[in-house]
């Protein structure tokens, strides 16, 4: 059977927590794995613009003695052909395909063709590599995942779902604060409602206390320009800022952002800079846990 990442909902904590710890691993020294993928290649599919998910992965299978193919959908033919044929031509050159699709649907059809393991690299419903790097960066700096708290502050979008489910599963708690009508998305506040970890908030400030961690991304995904002006109104007071934290008794608190960030709006340059922020490490990380995973995804 091939193993596929489309969503962390399809694993449970020790998978996950398998290839952090492996991810740390390798980061300490990756000399051992610098032939874990000889002679393989993986695609990247783009739909979408990337710095660090191209990067991170690229620069990864270098380390790890393979090659990355990048592929842009605009200048290939999945411009002109039906996505389910071109993808079983991709897994006949590729040991590993990854893919950044608008649609969720768009790279499970991918995955269902193809029969290689395929990685979600973000779609509109998930980011799953996002949210490894940033359970093995709050693992680096705590040490320990289960019982800490991070609190996700803006859209409840992509990376929000996907760190709702990855923190559940490894036993972190997790409160999102969201204008109303930018909730998570329901099946998956539904399902981590079950483990009695999730809280749901509106005003930041009621989310805050307690945090070990505090997190934002974008309240603008790639592919919703039309939304924003509805959505710069809908998110005043949503800043991330050292007074935010302050306020929500979260001063002492790791700050964390995918990035790319957007200064001013969902996170201030204090928060942003400040001697809590691990953004950087979060997204040295993504390689990491991107290795990590690609050897996990072939061993399984
Ligand atoms: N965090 C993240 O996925 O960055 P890119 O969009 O630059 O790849
Ligand atoms: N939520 C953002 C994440 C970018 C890495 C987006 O989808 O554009």
């Amino acid at each position: 059977m091939v193993r596929h990442l489309l969503t962390l909902r399809d694993y449970d904590g020790k998978w996950i927590t398998e290839v952090i710890d492996k991810a740390i691993l390798m980061k300490k020294d990756i000399t051992k794995y610098y032939s874990a993928m000889a002679n393989k290649t993986l695609l990247m599919l783009f739909m979408k613009t990337s710095t660090r998910t191209r990067c991170s992965f690229e620069a990864g299978m270098t380390q790890l003695g393979g090659h990355a193919i990048f592929l842009d959908w605009r200048a290939s033919n999945f411009t002109l052909g039906d996505a389910k044929d071109e993808v079983r031509c991709l897994d006949r050159y590729a040991d590993v395909i990854m893919a950044r699709v608008y649609k969720h649907e768009q790279v499970a059809v991918l995955a269902k063709h193809s029969k290689v393991p395929v990685i979600n690299a973000l779609c509109d419903m998930y980011h799953p590599c996002q949210t490894l790097a940033d359970l093995m960066t709050i693992k680096e700096k705590k040490g320990e995942l289960k019982g800490l708290k991070l609190t996700y502050i803006g859209d409840g979008n992509n990376v929000c779902n996907s760190l709702i489910a990855g923190c559940t599963r490894v036993g972190m708690k997790v409160a999102v604060a969201t204008p109303k009508g930018f909730e998570p998305h329901p099946d998956v506040v539904a399902e981590a409602k079950k483990t009695g970890l999730l809280e749901l908030y509106n005003k930041p400030e009621d989310a805050l206390p307690g945090s070990d961690v505090v997190y934002t991304d974008t309240w603008i995904s790639m592919g919703q320009e039309e939304e924003k002006e509805k959505k710069l109104k809908a998110f005043a007071g949503y800043t991330v800022s050292l007074d935010l934290l302050k306020r929500g008794k979260a001063e002492n608190a790791l700050i964390m952002h995918c990035l790319p960030a957007h200064r001013g709006y969902e996170i201030s340059d204090d928060a942003l800079d400040s001697e809590n922020s691990v953004v950087f490490d979060e997204a040295e990380n993504r390689m990491h846990a991107q290795k990590a995973l690609m050897l996990k995804l072939l061993e399984d």
